[in-house]
């Protein structure tokens, strides 16, 4: 009855197959009914053949898993189990007209339903998750984006328990059962044709909170937040949230709502962040509930962030749909976009930047590096739950990033214009985005530049881009001299080139920008040049540049690659300090910061150990005293490159000279600048009244960056500041600062702190996975233990996803614990990953990757890792998304 492998292994789809569907759905009518033993679903489709349809007498060959069959009827005669065939996944009906009524009764146990896909519960609550194949497990139906349909919904169920009755579009009648005492009934109607992956629907117990927002054109949207009771006072943030969404829309990309209510509900068992379902969106509850004693000043922007990203989703996603799954990023990568310029607007932008960055870096360059890379429009799949990817999010947001530098913003939204001129109702592809942006701009994608572009996104891997300048004192020219090259990855061995745009600034010996005059241009231009990289070695001629200026390339990270310029120490210090492009200041530092490091695990290879210079230091010093200029950035400038990061800039990764050599980085600056940190720390206090403004949070973060500093002494002093902070702490931003450091520390306050944290906020569910990351993050040695043990903590479920993710997931984010050189770490892993599949395999598989990223260790380390893989792989009855993974990772 379900999708699990027997002995088959299961087959890869490919984007070369798609055909058209062979048969249509114009309307679907639900009837769903809710009720403790089961669900019954009764689905009225009316369908037609598709006259695009390769054939014109295919049978109509339904999706449907996990599903109990209980009746079928075709223009109001009852089939028999001879007029059908069922599969485990698929209901055919053949010898049909060519326009039917097709009724189909099916049964579910969402109370059953671990896997947290089509109806399940939640909190005792109803809630559904259709993305990407989950409507399928609800009823049988043509489950492709492409096949749109209007909705009605009725939803009975029991009036006590579930008071609150929910789905797409406008509550059109509501009543009482007029057979059953105690039932109600609600129905629901939306008008815009949708996807099937995009129907919701909600029954439970639930509370709300009520806003306003007038569009534009002047339509009055409700908009309603549903939350658990007790939950009211949390959802402040989120509301805010969306009202400044629906205004950044109109304003930047001139698109309104389109209904005259919008609901979100949050739902504590959630596999992933939020969900853009038509009117409806379901939200997991980390990304609404919000209180600055409950929350973080990230968890409060992350709110901001995935709030606008499922509303933008209305248009980019909804209104617009994807063609098929391999068109993903369609939808994410430019909705992603959307949402990180929205945050950029609403924050400090060249912050916002650096972050995003960050986390490119962290995730998607690591992915494109390993074994599951893959292109930004895969080619192939064996489970499309794998694909809500880093690289078909966060790279797909980098590919909308380049077509605005490369067209600019006006260019850009020309073509976004033309793209919803055309496509408005559609399921569409990149192509077909592609075609929009260009054609808007004059130009064709034929054209050699966006013939070119489209590689962005066929080819996977992150290009390298090296290169370095020569300045002529006699001709006054400087002459930059570019290469790329993009690594193989599985499936890929022969990339070719690029378009790349590199922003690029020069910088006079006073540290003021040059304008730039290309050779052979009239007149000088502006001081930051969009140079389009195209061959595989080009070089670019700037005249007019009479001493040697310092080069800043790539300015504001203006493409999604990783830069191999030669650039000496000096230079990077003056970059550091003077150039006019903040994201490349901080790129500077975190440059030198990485050689320093580097330097220095090679030298603990060889029994030595190397020294920071006084340069650096005196550089880390100037950050400090001028950190008032803008805090969130300094905070930012002042820590060092991850673990993860600097892993991924050597072929073999030495776990524990990594962690010794950036620990030995962050005692020297400690000692160094000790009062310069203490005198950040005291300056910053924002003991008393809360605010989320860009200010308040940039005195947090600073102030705990400092923290982090002085704690790495570990002295007296030091853990008497940080204990001071966890005990008074009026935030959560501050008290979980200073308890991660606690718990990573040898303080005797240790348990007791931990126990009093515990203790206080065992009813608040998302508190508590804090308080689950920090010991998993914790550097103490006896972390996989204290992990092992948590997974029996009372507050802990394996089969709620964010405590999973809290635990387990912050576990695989500790390098020197989750690469433990005895194999400890990847067993565990294993061992967590086969109890979780049995339950969720979306989560089990999102767990599994780190251990398929095992090949740039040590031979110890790798026999561990493919031993631990190997016994996944080889366990009978694993999920598709388990194995697609694991075998992908041993090929
Ligand atoms: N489409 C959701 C988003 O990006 C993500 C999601 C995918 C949620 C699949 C649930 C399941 O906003
Ligand atoms: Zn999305």
């Amino acid at each position: 009855m379900d999708s699990r492998l027997d002995t088959a292994p299961p087959h890869a789809i490919h984007l070369r197959d798609y055909a058209p569907p062979a048969w249509l759905i114009d309307t679907v009518d639900l009837h769903v009914d809710l009720r403790e033993e089961a669900a019954t679903i009764r689905s009225t489709l009316a369908v037609r053949r598709n006259p695009a349809a390769a054939s014109a007498t295919a049978a109509l060959d339904l999706d449907g898993q996990e599903l109990e069959l209980l009746a079928v009827r075709v223009d109001n005669r009852v089939l028999g189990p001879d007029d059908y065939t069922l599969t485990p996944d698929r209901l055919t009906l053949a010898g049909l007209p060519d326009q039917a009524t097709v009724e189909i009764t099916t049964r579910t146990r969402p109370q059953d339903n671990t896997a947290l896909e089509g109806l399940y519960k939640s909190s005792g609550n109803y809630c559904t998750q259709c993305e990407a194949e989950g409507f399928r497990k609800i009823t049988y139906f043509l489950d492709r984006p492409d096949v749109m349909a209007r909705y009605t919904t009725t939803i009975e169920a029991e009036r006590a328990r579930y008071p609150v009755l929910l789905s797409n579009g406008n509550l059109t009648a509501n009543g009482d059962s007029a057979t059953e005492a105690g039932r109600h009934w609600a129905r629901w109607e939306d008008p815009w044709p949708k996807p099937c992956y995009l129907f919701a629907l909600v029954a439970g117990a639930l509370v709300h909170i009520e806003d306003r927002f007038t569009t534009r054109s002047g339509r009055e949207v409700a908009l309603r937040i549903y939350v658990e009771p007790g939950n009211e006072a949390k959802c402040g943030h989120a509301m805010e949230s969306l009202k400044k969404s629906m205004k950044w829309d109109e304003d930047v990309y001139g698109l309104e709502y389109d209904l005259d209510i919008f609901n979100i509900v949050a739902v504590s068992d959630f596999n992933m962040g939020a969900m853009e379902n038509k009117s409806l969106n379901v939200f997991n509850t980390k990304y609404i509930l919000a209180q600055p004693e409950t929350a973080t000043d990230t968890d409060f922007l992350g709110i901001e962030t995935v709030v606008a990203h499922e509303y933008f989703h209305n248009w980019t996603g909804n209104r617009v749909t994807c063609r098929d799954w391999f068109q993903l990023s369609l939808k994410e990568g430019l909705t992603v976009f959307r949402d990180q310029e929205f945050s950029a607007d609403m924050n400090s932008a060249p912050v916002k930047r650096i972050q995003d960055v960050q986390r490119l870096r962290q995730v998607q360059f690591n992915e494109d590096a390993g074994p599951t890379a893959h292109s930004v429009r895969p080619e192939s799949y064996i489970e499309i739950s794998n694909f809500y990817t880093p690289t078909v999010y966060e790279k797909g947001a980098e590919v909308l990033r380049m077509y605005r530098t490369l067209l600019g913003h006006a260019g850009y939204r020309k073509g976004i214009d033309l793209y919803f001129a055309r496509h408005d109702g559609q399921a569409v592809t990149t192509d077909d985005f592609l075609a929009a942006m260009v054609e808007a701009n004059g130009q064709k994608p034929t054209d050699p530049l966006w013939a070119q572009f489209q590689r962005w996104y066929t080819q996977a891997g992150t290009p390298v881009v090296s290169g370095e300048g020569r300045h002529d004192a006699t001709a006054g020219t400087y002459t930059l001299t570019l290469r790329q090259t993009l690594p193989a990855t599985p499936g890929q061995p022969d990339k070719a080139p690029q378009v790349i745009p590199v922003a690029l600034g020069l910088l006079g010996p006073d540290g003021q920008d040059l304008p730039l005059t290309l050779e052979g241009e009239r007149e000088a231009g502006a001081t930051t040049r969009i140079l389009a990289l195209t061959e595989a070695e080009q070089s670019f001629t700037f005249v007019d540049v009479p001493q040697a200026p310092v080069p800043s390339l790539l300015r504001g990270f203006s493409a999604p690659v990783r830069l191999d310029f030669k650039q000496d120490d000096a230079a990077l210090t003056f970059l550091m300090a003077h150039d006019s492009d903040a994201f490349n200041r901080w790129e500077a530092g975190q440059t030198l910061a990485t050689r320093l490091i580097l330097a220095d695990v090679d030298a603990r290879a060889q029994g030595g150990e190397t020294a920071a210079p006084q340069a650096y230091i005196d550089a880390i010093a100037q950050t400090l005293a001028r950190a008032g200029e803008d805090r969130t950035f300094a905070a930012l400038a002042l820590a060092l490159p991850t673990e993860g990061y600097l892993g991924q800039q050597r072929v073999l990764v030495d776990v524990d000279g990594i962690h010794a050599a950036r620990l030995g980085l962050r005692r020297t600056l400690a000692r160094e600048l000790n009062g310069a940190f203490r005198k950040a720390y005291d300056g910053n206090r924002t003991d008393g009244a809360f605010t989320i403004t860009p200010d308040a949070m940039g005195r947090r973060a600073l102030k705990n960056a400092a923290l982090a500093y002085l704690m790495a002494l570990d002295d007296a002093p030091a853990r008497a500041l940080c204990l001071a902070q966890y005990q008074g702490a009026a935030t959560m931003t501050d008290a979980i600062a200073a308890l991660a450091l606690i718990a990573d520390s040898a303080m005797d306050e240790r348990a007791s702190c931990l126990a009093d944290f515990a203790d206080r906020w065992k009813h608040e569910a998302l508190v508590m996975d804090k308080w689950f990351a920090v010991q998993a993050l914790s550097d103490r040695p006896d972390t996989l233990d204290r992990v092992r043990g948590l997974m029996e903590h009372p507050s802990f479920s394996i089969r709620n996803p964010n405590k999973v993710y809290a635990l387990v997931g912050s576990f695989t984010a500790n390098p020197s614990k989750f690469h433990a050189a005895d194999g400890s770490g990847y067993a565990f892993l294993a061992d967590t990953v086969l109890t979780l599949d049995k339950l969720n395999p979306q989560v089990a598989s999102r767990m599994v990757k780190p251990l398929a990223r095992w090949r740039p260790y040590d031979t110890g380390r790798q026999e561990h890792a493919r031993a631990a893989l190997e016994r996944i792989v080889g366990t009978a009855g694993l999920s598709r998304d388990v194995y697609e993974i694991v075998s992908k990772s041993l090929a």
